[in-house]
């Protein structure tokens, strides 16, 4: 039986105000407590507080989650846009030491299956927009996929490090948020990599990739595998992840990226969500496929020797047991998303 937490007067008012459930942080908390009976909980309205989000610390002994968020979805929003801007100066040197298992998780296995799906689904010629493009580490390989690549990113730092970097492309670096993207040129192709899991209003950058999409268009969304994430409880006895989370709900926690320097906010979410959301919306899914790590790819690693190797295939065994990210293929089928728009 969920036993409910009781929060305090002051907390309650402080979500009210900021237009958020306070039922929320009751269930949630109500689901944390099932597997850590003795959690302490510190309620911190100040860190977060101009945005009106709240945030919560809970442990159990030295089993500390990520600090949980709540508020309203456009506070959160307002929020992630903060701290991306806040930050990315901090974000940029994170892939040269491919020994860091961040860094070799998005190198050799997240990269290369988001460019082969692009490869895979775009006619030569097309194009493709790197939705969320950060510091460019994705953009910069898709350019080898086709020259008409285009980049964009809330952060205005990024897009203007990108346009330095590129100046022959750079009119088609552009600063634009994925929840209201305005723009006129459609796309063969859209790649979400790491994108969606951040964003707190997710039906609208869903509804943006939909209709920035050419007919027959793709999106490649590539995420965090939020049925295995570090951040949805702590790790126990033998180094298991012990989840605290309902996993049919939103979950949303402060995450330290990028060496811990960049704070930014995840929403787990069941990666079926989007699929859904865009079935609904008439897309037609070609590919749905957990990404896996082998021990394998670490040991091809010619850039590290045998000890950094060892000590590599250490750090990602949790990894190669739970696949890290899921990727997602959905075409834009013109005749079904007639027929759709028509039922609605
Ligand atoms: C985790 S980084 C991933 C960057 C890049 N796609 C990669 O895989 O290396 C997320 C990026 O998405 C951007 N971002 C987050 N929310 C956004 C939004 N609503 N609109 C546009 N960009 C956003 C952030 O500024 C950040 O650059």
């Amino acid at each position: 039986m969920k036993i409910l937490m009781r929060i305090p007067p002051e907390i309650d008012d402080f979500l009210r105000e900021h237009q958020a459930d306070p039922q929320e942080l009751t269930e949630v908390l109500a689901d944390v407590q099932l597997v850590m009976p003795t959690v302490k909980v510190n309620f911190d309205p100040d860190t977060y507080g101009k945005f009106g989000v709240l945030r919560v610390e809970a442990c159990e002994g030295t089993n500390a989650l990520e600090p949980l968020l709540f508020g309203s979805v456009e506070n959160l929003s307002a929020l992630n846009r903060n701290l991306w801007e806040a930050s990315s100066s901090d974000w940029a040197e994170e892939m040269s030491d491919v020994s860091q298992r961040g860094t070799f998780l998005k190198r050799a296995v997240l990269i290369p299956a988001v460019l082969s799906a692009v490869r895979r689904h775009t006619a030569d010629g097309g194009t493709v927009l790197d939705l969320g493009c950060g510091d460019g580490v994705v953009f910069h390989e898709l350019l080898s996929v086709t020259p008409r690549v285009y980049g964009i990113d809330f952060a205005a730092p990024f897009i203007e490090k990108l346009r330095r970097k590129y100046p022959n492309v750079r009119d088609r670096l552009l600063v634009r948020d994925a929840t209201d993207l305005d723009l006129s040129q459609p796309f063969d192709t859209v790649v979400a990599c790491m994108l969606l899991l951040g964003i707190p209003e997710v039906d609208r950058a869903l509804e943006e990739i939909y209709q920035v999409l050419c007919p027959n268009g793709v999106v490649v969304i590539a995420d965090a595998n939020s049925l295995h994430h570090r951040t949805l409880g702590y790790y126990g006895r033998g180094g298991q992840l012990v989840k605290v989370h309902d996993p049919t709900k939103c979950f949303r926690v402060e995450k330290k990226i990028g060496g811990g320097a960049v704070r930014a906010i995840h929403n787990h979410r069941p990666f079926s969500y989007y699929r859904t959301w865009l079935e609904k919306r008439g897309m037609t899914c070609i590919e749905d496929i957990e990404v896996t790590v082998t021990a394998e790819q670490v040991r091809g690693l010619a850039e590290l020797d045998a000890s950094a190797r060892e000590q590599l295939l250490g750090d990602v065994c949790q990894d190669i047991a739970h696949p890290p990210f899921h990727l997602l293929v959905m075409r834009k089928n013109v005749g079904i998303v007639q027929h759709n728009i028509r039922a609605q």
